[in-house]
């Protein structure tokens, strides 16, 4: 029986990157994987695939709306939508292909097949040719990730009705998509089909989209998308899909109850959130503890219910970001080393790749409003910002919220281009507990987009210059 110091379950960014970092710590790993790639969610129907095709769109969509008013004609830019597949794919290869290799750089045993905790130090695998295997361990982590949410009588079949593992994939750009849930995979993918040609209306539970970020940030971003061409029907619910005709017939309700209206559609994409993924893990036998979203219930440690087993990343509470699970997979890998590891909850950044972007880190206007603490804001558009306006890219703007009386930055949002880069200071400055003057003291680079946050900054302080 093989036998390790640790044997981590699924290989998404929470699990490899922990993997990685307890074989640098000197432990010897296996990790297990039921598909037949490394790399999970992230890799194979998440972030890179999502990120591969809103960067082709972008540039189809540049080339035939952008280029003219610079100067640069070209003919009318044509679609080639197995062409673009086979570069997301070509992307993913890429990236799967790098976990391989830091499998086999790090000594860390890849063994193919589910997994199946049997308690404290083993767990069994079985592979897709029917064998089992038991391997013997000191701590076992589990890194099993999240699946799709469904909606109750709505059934995906990932070529009419998908989620966004179908809507990765489509083989034809849909004349209308109807899109279930206005979160970030409803704006991220409903960017990539708008911009191939598709009208999309979005239908939201909620009367605002996006929830959990800063309620004027989301106010902009709506109207953006909206210009765009983007159609929402917020306050409402969809309550079936009729899928006997040509095209499918959606019934569509107030949140609050009331008379139902069809909306016809030739897709319809369902994303309403993820669900942590424990299915066949065995742990109701093991005794290891759910909490009541069903997530697996760990410690400030990762610690689960049960002696040496541990659990990351969309699995447990938390953002279903792949960078926060990718931080645990760091931290759970130091402590089972007897090292201090640690996440900072308060500093973990998030952004939706759409054009523009949105990004954030810290508290929001309203949780700040909540929690009753006084604080400062400080604003500056992208409109006054000179590099953003030679490449008349002026949509959006940087928000700074600071403590009123210690000046401490508490949250960062930012609407505009390349607002997913421009966070990241944000960020370091709020892990070294930074101020808004220190930031506004900070010489930035001219002409750049990050001025802006700078200005923003020094708009905390009300003495921004170029506004
Ligand atoms: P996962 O990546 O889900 O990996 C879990 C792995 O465990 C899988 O490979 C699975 O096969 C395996 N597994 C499960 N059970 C078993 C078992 N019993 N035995 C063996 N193996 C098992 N996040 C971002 O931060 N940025 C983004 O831009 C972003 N874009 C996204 C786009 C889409 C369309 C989706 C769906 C998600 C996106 N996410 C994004 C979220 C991100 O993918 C997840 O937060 C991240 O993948 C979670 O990592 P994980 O390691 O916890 O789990
Ligand atoms: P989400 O939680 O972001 O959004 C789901 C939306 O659906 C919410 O606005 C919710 O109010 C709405 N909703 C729920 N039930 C509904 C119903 N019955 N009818 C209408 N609306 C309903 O979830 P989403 O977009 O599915 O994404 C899942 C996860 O994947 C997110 O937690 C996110 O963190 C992660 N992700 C991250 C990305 C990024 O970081 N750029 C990109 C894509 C996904």
């Amino acid at each position: 029986m093989a036998s390790y110091d640790l044997v981590i379950i699924g290989t998404g960014p929470g699990g490899y990157v922990c993997a990685v970092r307890a074989a640098q710590l000197g432990m010897k790993v296996a990790v297990v994987e039921k598909n037949a790639t490394l790399g999970g969610t992230c890799l194979n129907v998440g972030c890179m695939p999502s990120k591969a095709l809103l960067h082709a769109s972008e540039m189809f969509e540049e080339a035939g709306h952008s280029f003219a008013k610079m100067g640069i004609s070209v003919s009318e830019p044509k679609l080639d939508l197995p062409a673009m597949m086979n570069f997301k794919q070509q992307g993913i290869d890429g990236n799967v292909k790098g976990v391989d290799f830091l499998m086999k750089k790090n000594k860390i045993d890849v063994i193919h097949g589910k997994g199946k905790v049997l308690g404290t130090g083993k767990v069994e695998v079985s592979g897709g040719d029917g064998k089992t295997q038991v391997v013997e361990t000191k701590h076992i982590v589990i890194a099993t990730g999240s699946d799709i949410a469904r909606l109750k009588g709505i059934e995906i079949d990932e070529k009419r009705i998908v989620s966004s593992t179908g809507a990765l994939s489509l083989d034809k750009v849909p004349s209308s998509l109807l899109i279930v849930g206005a979160g970030v995979i409803g704006l991220e993918l409903g960017s990539v089909w708008h911009r191939l040609g598709a009208k999309v209306t979005v239908v939201e539970f909620l009367d605002r989209i996006l929830p959990g970020t800063d309620g004027e940030v989301a106010k902009q971003f709506q109207r953006i998308l909206e210009k765009q061409g983007f159609a929402f029907k917020l306050g409402a619910k969809v309550t079936g899909v009729d899928t006997s005709g040509k095209t499918l017939s959606a019934s569509v309700e107030p949140a609050a109850g009331g008379a139902a209206e069809k909306l016809e559609a030739d897709v319809v994409l369902v994303c309403i959130g993820r669900v942590p993924y424990t299915e066949g893990l065995g742990l109701k036998e093991a005794g290891v503890a759910l909490d009541n979203r069903g997530r697996v219930q760990i410690d400030l440690h990762f610690a689960t219910s049960v002696k040496g087993i541990y659990a990351i990343g969309d699995v447990v509470a938390g953002p279903m970001l792949a960078h926060k699970a990718e931080d645990e997979g760091v931290a759970c890998a130091e402590i089972l080393a007897g090292q201090a590891g640690h996440v900072n909850y308060d500093a973990i950044p998030g952004v939706v790749y759409t054009t523009p972007e949105v990004s954030s880190v810290g508290k929001t206007e309203e949780e700040l409003k909540q929690a009753g603490v006084a604080y400062t804001v400080g604003k500056f558009p992208f409109t006054a910002n000179g590099r953003s306006k030679v490449n008349q890219t002026t949509d959006g703007f940087v928000k700074i919220l600071a403590d009123a009386k210690t000046d401490r930055v508490l949250g960062v949002h930012i609407i505009g281009r390349e607002a997913g880069e421009l966070i990241h200071e944000a960020c370091v400055l709020m892990e070294f507990g930074g101020s808004a003057e220190d930031l506004a003291r900070t010489c930035h680079a001219h002409p750049t987009r990050s001025e802006a946050v700078k200005e923003a900054a020094l708009a905390v302080g009300k003495r921004a210059i170029h506004m």
